[in-house]
Parts: C-alpha cells; structure tokens; sequence
C-alpha cells in the first residue's frame, strides 16, 4: 500500500526522503509528500502524482531540514489529490504525520474532534490522528504520550510517524497490521515501511512488531509498548545488494523479473534438491516434516498471484503426497468460520509477507490450532514472522507490481514440499530422483523460452487493440490461464478471463467471434487431446487462438493461429513454463499501449489493508 520513510540525523533529510519514496513507489503512486523541520520551523510540500513531481517541487521550493518524514499514496479514503495526501497537520502546522493503513473507526473520531472545534482538511481516514494527537497535546502530554494515548482509541491498521516542531530531537512511529522497520545508521537513524528504502544507506534494520510505538533520535531509539513496557529490540543485519533493487538496464522492471528467471527460480531450489535420496531438504521446516506428510489436509490460502500459486500447489500435493488440500482466498477464509482441525497444516503463500488479509487469516488459523506455515519472498515480513516454519522462495525483490518471477519461484518451492510429504509418504525413490531432475532442469528450460521474446513480442503487436480475451487451461494449467489473464488485466487494462478450458462451454462461448482472442495452454499431457477439442470449438465459430504448445507439437500448428513454443516437463512444473509466454505476452501488450506496466492504475504492490 502506501508507502512511508523517515529520516533523523545532521544531512538534509529531504534528498535522503525522495530517494527513499522513489523506491518505495510500487507500494502507491497516486500522490506524495513531503514535511520537514528547520531550526524548529516546519515545512510541507505535497503534489498529486508521482514522486518525481514531487522531486520537482521540492528542488524549486527549496524544502530542506535535519528531521522529515514522506509519504507515497494508494489512496483507500478520498480520491488521490492534493489535499489528501499526506503528510497530514494539526491546525498550528507543527504536528505532521503519515500513515500507511485504514482507521476502522475514523468517522466516529472525527464526529467528537469535529465536535470539539477541529477542521478537517482532507477526507482521509488517516487526518482524524492528527488531530487526535494534537488534542492530547493540548492537554499538556508530550508528543510520545499523545500519540501513544491517540493509538489506544483507535481502531484499524497503522504505520505511522509523526514529527512536532516543538520536539524536533525526535520521530515517532508505531505499527499494528502494517509493517514498519527502522534502519540504524552512524550518528542518524531512518523509518520506512519497507527495508528496500534503506538499504542504500544501512542494512542495520530493526523491525517493529505490532502495538509495538518507538521513539526514534538521531543517535538512538527507545521501543516500547503501545501500554508502556520497555521493549529491547534485536537490529538484524539485512543483505540486499542495491543492484538487486535497480532496473539494471531494463526498460522496466517487470521485463527484468521475467527475464530473471532462470536465476530465480534456480535460487529458489538451490541446496534443497538431495539427489542421492530423491528427497527435497526444506530447512525452515526441519522437525515439522511428518507432521506435514501426514497432515489430515492441507489448506493453502493466499490472496491474487499467490493464490493461483496455491492451485497449482493443490494438484502437486493432490497428485504426489495423497493429501487432500483446499486452497481458499484469505479474505474469504478470515471472515468465514473455516473448519480447521489441530491435524491440518496450513499454507500461507505471499511474495511480500505483508498482505493484511493473507495475514489475518493466518492469525486466525493459529487461533484454530493448525499446523501454520510461511511461504514468503520477503526475508522478515510480518507473515515470516507469525508462521511456525515456513520457505522462503529466494526470488529477490520484485518491484514490478505484476508478480511474475515470485509466481514461478512460489511453484518451485510448492514442488520441493510436495516431494519432501511425497517421499515420507508413498512416492518410490526412483520416481522422487526423476522429479528433482526435471526440477534442476528448469533454469535452462526457462532460459530457452526466453530466447522467443521476440517473437512473443510480434504476437503481442496483433492484440493490442483486443478489447477482451479468454485463456483456457486444464488441470495443472487451469491456475496458469487464471495467471495469464490476471496478468493481461492488471498491466494493460484489457478485460480477461481464465477458464478451466472444459467449462468454456457452460458460458464463455457466448463470447467468440472474430474479435475475442482466446490464449489455450495446451502442452502434451494427458489432457491434449481434450483442449485440441476445446481449441477446434473456438475455431468454428471465428476466435483467434494463440496456444502455448510444447516444442515437439507440429499437429497444433496448422489448428491455430499463433503458436508459442515451450520446452516439455512433467505435467507438475509445467505451469513454471507455460506462464512465461504468459507474462511476455502480456507486458508486450501493455507496453505497446503506452501504459507503465511497473506500476499499473488503482493497484499496490503490496496490500496492507482488507
Ligand atoms: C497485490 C499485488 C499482486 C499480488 C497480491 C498478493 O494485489 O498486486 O501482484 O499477487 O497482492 O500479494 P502477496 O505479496 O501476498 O503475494
């Protein structure tokens, strides 16, 4: 969601902000802001738009001071302008605050500020704490007691920091629900929301847990609770190299996460393929390994591209382990009454480690007593954090808002826990080696179906002006023609659709004409014969098909209309190549439409709010 940096120490905070807000874009870019302290006198620039408008106004305005906070917007209430981006101030403008989150109950607080004489500027949830602070002070509380009595009213989830010019030695900040870490420098200290906005100037990073409210100087920080227990914080060392977080070349970062993947999806197995025993070697979840092979089911909840991991995850566990799984979405799963028995194991999938509802419904699965584990990209996010044991995926980090090398490194490590319950299970040592082989032959698989970028690109260029497309796929690929529409949809603002390809003839056939494209995943598996069915039905009444095939396919030529060639595998890593000319596919789209594909209208990289 948004995204938020502080800065505290003797440089110029502003450069060190805007640098820190550029990086944090893909969290929200709908507007920004900016408030700094000088010699006690504080100031504020705020723009619509994105942080380089705002880096302009700054440099013209001459913003600058020793201690700032800014500020990137995924606007959740009020449209983005203006006047509700943050930072937000009190009516003396001394008091400024940012905040990543929702304020559940914000109306009711603004009634009673309202009440009490406050205006409200904007239409924000987030203006109501402002203020509310500021009321405290007025009672004569300092500025760590009136944010800290402010927060105890409040309901819903923050990250926030505040700055007063009448205590300018110091930030505030606290956290529930959403993430908030501080980066410990040499004589300065730093806040943000995500440690990629650090990691340029220290990787010394100390995480702040939920109630959890911290008074940070240019030279040290106090944590404490949000009901005023001391609280010793550990600093982790955090290793993220910056090449890691810059576009090295590319014209954006979504080409740069595709075109990555014959690493990251090699990082993702690495060390964990044990040939010689045709077992996976998972140390996250060392000690939990026969509770997960013989877990009553298995229930995979996620939310967007994780989810569809999950699927995935679903007819891999199905196939091999014998263990019956569910996958469910987590903003469903946290606010049903799931059934969830202690012999379940649960697994919560997500690139980021921070989606507030993928969170929840862990929370809530612990609750319930489940088995629960981690699958995240993010080293240290909230749902690491929470889980038993968990995987992390290894990809590292994904900028680009439409996840595409966190999907393929998600389903590698989904085939590494399956082979691991699988091999405690029934699978024979024979069958266990010829997985880890096609699983170790992935990267160069990957790497060929790189190579026909172009030509992925010359399909593209025929599509451009589609106004609708169905994707069919069945079985292991069913999740992947759900993946390749969410795709197309989030990056081009195209409208599509998966379809399990069977069910194409309950509804979507209404839909084919000339105009309707209709992208079939059809690789040679069991099932073939059946979409080549599917594929002569969208042909008979005039769609366009373009089919992703595999490369020994030369009868699916002559059926369709464009054909997209991958390596062939087993039917269970399929899906990490099939999704490839998916994700190419549709980033050509988009780019030839003119759109910014890293960061896509109305969508956040990462959602902290429900
Ligand atoms: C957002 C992103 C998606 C992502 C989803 C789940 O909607 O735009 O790309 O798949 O959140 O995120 P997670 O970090 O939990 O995998």
């Amino acid at each position: 969601m948004c995204g938020i940096v502080g800065y505290i120490g003797n440089q110029n905070s502003v450069p060190i902000l805007i640098e820190g807000l550029k990086r944090l874009e893909y969290r929200g870019y709908d507007s920004a802001g900016v408030a700094s302290i000088n010699l006690g006198k504080s100031d504020l620039i705020k723009v619509k738009g994105k942080v380089s408008a705002l880096e302009e106004k700054v440099k013209h305005e001459q913003l600058q001071g020793n201690i700032g906070i800014g500020h990137t917007r995924w606007a959740t209430h009020g449209a983005p302008n203006e006047t509700n981006a943050h930072p937000h101030f009190n009516s003396d403008k001394t008091l400024y605050l940012i905040h990543n989150g929702i304020i559940e109950n914000y109306s009711v607080l603004k009634t009673a500020l309202i009440s009490k004489g406050y205006n409200f500027n904007s239409e924000t949830d987030s203006e109501v704490l402002v203020h509310l602070i500021d009321s405290f002070i007025k009672k004569g509380n300092d500025l760590f007691n009136s944010v800290r009595y402010s927060l105890n009213e409040v309901e819903g989830a923050y990250g926030i920091c505040v700055i007063y010019s009448d205590e300018p030695d110091k930030i505030i900040v606290a956290k529930k629900g959403s993430p908030l870490v501080i980066g410990i420098g040499d004589g300065e200290n730093y806040i943000a929301s995500d440690v990629n906005a650090l990691i340029a100037y220290t990787s010394q990073i100390v995480y702040l847990e939920d109630d959890e409210i911290a008074v940070v100087y240019k030279d040290k920080f106090q944590a404490r609770s949000i009901s005023d227990e001391e609280i010793v914080k550990e600093v982790h060392e955090v290793k993220i190299a910056l090449e890691e977080i810059s576009k090295g070349g590319y014209q954006h970062y979504m080409l740069k996460e595709i075109m990555e993947q014959p690493e990251s999806v090699r990082n993702s197995m690495r060390g964990r393929l044990l040939y010689e025993d045709g077992i996976s070697k998972l140390g996250g979840l060392e000690g939990f390994d026969n509770r997960i092979a013989y877990s009553r089911r298995i229930v995979i909840s996620a939310c967007g591209t994780s989810w569809h991991a999950g699927l995935v995850g679903e007819y891999m566990l199905e196939q091999y382990a014998g263990i019956p799984v569910e996958v469910d979405y987590a903003s469903e799963f946290r606010y049903r009454n799931p059934v969830i028995q202690p012999d379940d194991t649960m697994i919560f999938i997500s690139q980021s480690g921070e989606t507030a509802d993928t969170l929840a419904a862990m929370k809530e699965a612990k609750r319930k007593g489940a088995l629960v584990l981690g699958v995240c990209n993010v080293v240290g996010s909230s749902i690491a954090r929470e889980s038993t044991a968990g995987v992390y995926i290894h990809a590292g980090p994904e900028i680009g808002v439409a996840s595409t090398k966190a999907f393929t490194s998600q389903l590698v490590v989904l085939s590494l826990i399956t082979l691991l319950a699988a091999r405690k299970r029934n699978l024979s040592l024979i069958d266990g080696k010829k997985i880890i082989e096609e699983i170790d032959s992935l990267p160069d698989k990957i790497a060929r179906i790189l190579k026909i970028n172009d030509q992925i690109e010359h399909i593209a260029e025929k599509f451009v002006d589609a106004k609708n497309f169905l994707y069919l796929g069945r079985g292991y690929n069913f999740p992947v023609a759900l993946e390749g529409a969410l795709k197309l949809k989030e990056i081009s603002y195209i409208h599509a659709e998966g379809y399990p390809a069977a069910e194409m003839k309950h509804g979507p056939i209404a839909l084919i004409d000339e105009n309707m494209p209709t992208v079939v995943i059809a690789p040679k598996d069991s099932v073939y014969d059946k979409v080549l069915s599917n594929i002569e039905e969208v042909k008979a009444r005039k769609g366009k098909v373009i089919a992703i095939a595999n490369e020994d396919d030369d009868q699916i030529d002559k059926l369709v209309d464009h054909v997209i060639k991958v390596p062939q595998t087993i039917r269970m890593l399929m899906p990490i190549l099939t999704v490839i000319p998916l994700q190419l596919l549709a980033y050509h789209i988009a780019v030839k439409k003119g759109l910014n594909v890293d960061q896509p209208r109305n969508l956040a990289k990462s959602v902290t709010v429900e």
